[in-house]
C-alpha cells in the first residue's frame, strides 16, 4: 500500500533520490565501490561536495555574492551555539517564535547578552510577532523562518542594519525569498535537503573574524571554510544524498516551481481545515506555514475514529508535537499533492460519518 508520509523530520525525500542513493551504496559511479567506503579525499567524493555546494548557491541565487557553503555535523542545535561563538561579542537580538528559537536563545546566552526583541510565547507561539525594533548596536539579529512545531512561518523579514542570522531548518528551498538579506543561514538537512546527519550553513564571509574570543577549531566557521568542509571527515552519505536532492530540485524547476506546488498543497489542506466543522487550525491565518499545518479536532471524542481512518489510508506521521497536541501535517518539497488529497478525503469522510 502506498504510504503518505507527513512526518515532521526526518521526513519524505524524493523516491528517485532513494533509488539512486541506494544504488550508490552498492556501487557508486560504477566504481565497484560503495559511497560508504570511499575516501572523502577521493576525486569522486570531492566532486560530490563541490556539486552540492554550487547547487546550494545556484538554487538560492547567491552565486558570486561573497557567501560560503558548509556541510557540517551536530545538527541545527549545534548552530544555536556556533553562531553565537563566532558572532556574539556583546549583545544579539533574538525573535522568539517557538521551541527552537527558545533553545537558540538559551545557547547564545552563554556567550553574551541577549535582547529578546519580541516573543509570541503569550499565545503558545501561534503567531509571528511584528512591529518590533532592532537596535543597530546589536552584533546580529537571529530569527527562525519556520516554526516546525507550531506551524507558523515568517512571511516577511525585518529590514535591519546588523547581520541577520536565520534558522531555516524546516523551510529552506521551499519558497522564494530574497536570500541576500541574510548573512548566515543554517538548516539541519533532514527536512527539504536530505537525511539527518549533516547541517547546511551558508555564510557571508565578511561577517566572520570579528569576535575577540578564541574559537575551538571544530566550532570555527573560518576553519571549515578554509578546509572546504573537510577539516574532519564529513558525513559523506548525508552530503551525497543532499546533493542528489538538490539535483532533483533543480530538475523540478528550482525553488520557484516547488513553491507553486507547495502553495497548492497548503491551500488544499487549509481550505479543508477551515471548511470542515470538525477541525480547527492552530496558527493564526496570516502566519500559517506552508510546510507544517497544525490543527486539531474540535470534539476529542472523534479522535479514535479519525486516527484509525488516516492510518487505514496509509498516512504516516500526523500526530502533533506534544507542546501543541492535535495534528501536524508536514508537507515538505517531496510530498506530492496526491498525498494531501488523501488526507483531505479522510477529513471530509469523517465529517460525513460523524
Ligand atoms: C526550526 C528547527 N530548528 C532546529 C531544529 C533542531 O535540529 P537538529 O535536530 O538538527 O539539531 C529543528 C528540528 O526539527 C527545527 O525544526
Amino acid at each position: 500500500m502506498k504510504k503518505h508520509n507527513f512526518s515532521a523530520g526526518p521526513c519524505i525525500l524524493p523516491q528517485d533520490v532513494f533509488k539512486e542513493a541506494s544504488q550508490s551504496v552498492l556501487d557508486f559511479n560504477e566504481s565497484g565501490l560503495s559511497i560508504l567506503e570511499i575516501s572523502h579525499r577521493s576525486k569522486d567524493f570531492v566532486d560530490v561536495m563541490d556539486e552540492a555546494r554550487s547547487l546550494v548557491l545556484e538554487l538560492l541565487q547567491l552565486e558570486g555574492k561573497g557567501y560560503k557553503v558548509l556541510f557540517l555535523q551536530g545538527g541545527a542545535s549545534t548552530q544555536f551555539l556556533m553562531t553565537a561563538y563566532n558572532l556574539l561579542e556583546n549583545s544579539a537580538g533574538y525573535l522568539n517564535t517557538g521551541t527552537w528559537s527558545t533553545k537558540a536563545i538559551k545557547e547564545a546566552g552563554l556567550f553574551g547578552s541577549i535582547n529578546e526583541v519580541a516573543s509570541s510565547k503569550d499565545q503558545n507561539f501561534n503567531y509571528i510577532p511584528k512591529g518590533y525594533e532592532i537596535s543597530k548596536d546589536l552584533d546580529y539579529f537571529h530569527c527562525t523562518s519556520n516554526n516546525t512545531i507550531f506551524g507558523t512561518q515568517m512571511k516577511a523579514f525585518p529590514t535591519i542594519s546588523v547581520p541577520m542570522v536565520c534558522d531555516m531548518s524546516s523551510d529552506i528551498f521551499s519558497r522564494q525569498i530574497d536570500f541576500l538579506q541574510f548573512d548566515l543561514i543554517y538548516a539541519g538537512a533532514q527536512k527539504n535537503l536530505g537525511p539527518a546527519g549533516t547541517t547546511l550553513v551558508v555564510v557571508k564571509e565578511d561577517i566572520l573574524g570579528k569576535v575577540s574570543r578564541q574559537i575551538p577549531s571544530m566550532l570555527d566557521y573560518q576553519v571549515h571554510i578554509g578546509k572546504s568542509s573537510m577539516f574532519n571527515t564529513p558525513p559523506a552519505f548525508a552530503v551525497y544524498t543532499s546533493m542528489l536532492t538538490l539535483r532533483w530540485l533543480k530538475a523540478q524547476g528550482g525553488i520557484k516551481a516547488i513553491e507553486e506546488l507547495n502553495e497548492k498543497k497548503a491551500q488544499l489542506l487549509y481550505s479543508e481545515i477551515d471548511v470542515n466543522p470538525l477541525f480547527k487550525g492552530f496558527a493564526v491565518e496570516e502566519d500559517r506555514s506552508i510546510m507544517n499545518a497544525t490543527f486539531s479536532l474540535i470534539n476529542e471524542d472523534l479522535k479514535e475514529t479519525f486516527d484509525a481512518m488516516w492510518k487505514e489510508a496509509g498516512i504516516n506521521g500526523l500526530n502533533g508535537h506534544r507542546s501543541v497536541g492535535g495534528y501536524r501535517a508536514s508537507m515538505y518539497n517531496a510530498l506530492t499533492i496526491d498525498s494531501v488529497a488523501v488526507l483531505v478525503d479522510v477529513m471530509s469522510d469523517l465529517e460525513r460519518k460523524a
